[in-house]
């Protein structure tokens, strides 16, 4: 049986600043979805990940349907009137268009989908970041599907043995989806060389070339595109099926125990740590640490298990405690280098506006002299 799993995320107003929504917001957001999703769906679940909340939905339609990427909007449009009735802050901060034009992707929303045909026992993962961007997913993707450090069954299975297609956007082309394919196991440098730049080059999907199934969809949302202007974190979420013919939970969820650093965290304009943590978690120190959690789920006949926390675990416990040791290191050298984004990377339009002062008042020393003689 066929059936499309879609996840869209927004953040539509936070307590506290870039925190948590409330539960009020997160009501309106699945009453809505309750009501007017009756006909369209199979099933849905709500969450949240620090000040985003992600609906997650099963349904007939296939991806990109204008009627499930409406219900979202209007769900989100609900949530974000009671986030202005309570005072949240930035409420609606991701509804960066008037009026809804067919489609979420470029109207500030995050989406992931994938259209499957459901095997007997559909197993899949779905991640939601907050405070950082959609390269954040790219270090765990090379790992989890291309080194058999962490996914065994690259050595185990004569089906992930055959490799996987990358497709690799550069989200930094603003024309149109600029987008190439890549195949491991005999591109996995030249995915790297991509890859090492999460700002620009972003995994869009993967797809096991034993089978040709997808495996993984990304959202590559950059907010920044579309607002032209900061306007908070892209916040990616992720869709990934696993088991079989795909790498098992334990091997995509393994790279996400180095906690490796990411752009992100305070103002979208700094690095630190990729933390894994438990669903509806908030965000809070130095308005992070960037944050990834994951559900868990089987789907039949597009009927959702209850999720499965995959980072409530003691394990995680302990990884959290080194990452939090990251975060202080790093953050110890507050806006000194890599602690800081590049000066093209930064969200902030202040700082431009301070380098565009001081540099009227840079001197080249001797050229005023040269100048004088000439004259
Ligand atoms: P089971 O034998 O419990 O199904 O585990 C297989 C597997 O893929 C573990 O990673
Ligand atoms: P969000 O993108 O999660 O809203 O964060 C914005 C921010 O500037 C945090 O400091
Ligand atoms: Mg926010
Ligand atoms: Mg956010």
């Amino acid at each position: 049986m066929k059936v499309t799993i879609s996840v869209i995320k927004a953040d539509i107003g936070s307590i506290g600043g870039h925190i948590k929504p409330s539960a009020r917001v997160l009501d309106t957001v699945r009453e809505f979805i309750a009501e007017y999703g009756k006909d369209l769906l199979k099933d849905y679940y709500i969450s949240y990940t620090g000040d985003d909340i992600a609906i997650l939905m099963t349904h007939a339609l296939g991806c990109e349907s204008e009627k499930i990427h409406k219900l979202a909007w209007d769900a989100f449009k609900a949530g974000t009137q009671t986030a202005k009735d309570q005072g949240l802050y930035g409420a609606g901060q991701d509804l960066l268009k008037d009026s809804f034009s067919g489609n979420v992707k470029g109207m500030g929303p995050a989406v992931a989908e994938l259209e499957i045909e459901e095997r007997p026992n559909e197993a899949f993962l779905f991640f939601a970041a907050d405070k950082t961007e959609p390269g954040a997913y790219n270090l765990p993707l090379y790992l989890a599907f291309t080194d058999p450090m962490h996914c065994a069954g690259l050595l185990l299975s004569s089906s992930l043995g055959k490799g996987f297609k990358y497709t690799i956007m550069d989200v930094e082309n603003t024309k149109g989806d600029r987008v190439i394919e890549l195949n491991t196991p005999e591109d996995m440098y030249k995915i790297a060389a991509l890859l090492r730049d999460n700002g620009r080059f972003v995994v869009e999907s993967i797809h096991s070339r034993a089978t040709r199934d997808q495996a993984a969809s990304v959202s590559t949302t950059r907010l920044h595109n579309i607002a032209g202007k900061y306007v908070g974190k892209d916040d990616p979420v992720m869709l990934v099926r696993v088991q079989k013919d795909f790498p098992a939970t334990g091997e995509v969820l393994s790279p996400f125990a180095i906690g490796h650093y990411v752009a992100g965290f305070m103002r979208g304009s700094h690095t630190g740590p990729l933390m894994p943590v438990k669903l509806n978690s908030p965000i809070s120190f130095f308005d992070g640490p960037p944050i990834v959690s994951c559900a868990a789920f089987c789907v039949h006949n597009g009927k959702l298990t209850e999720a499965a926390d995959a980072f409530d675990h003691p394990f995680w416990d302990f990884v959290r405690k080194r990452v939090s040791k990251k975060a202080l290191e790093i953050r110890r050298q507050g806006f000194s280098g890599p602690a800081m984004l590049s000066y093209s990377e930064l969200e902030y339009g202040g700082i431009v506006e301070i380098m565009n002062e001081l540099d009227k008042k840079f001197v080249v020393r001797g050229e005023k002299k040269a100048k004088k003689t000439r004259k």
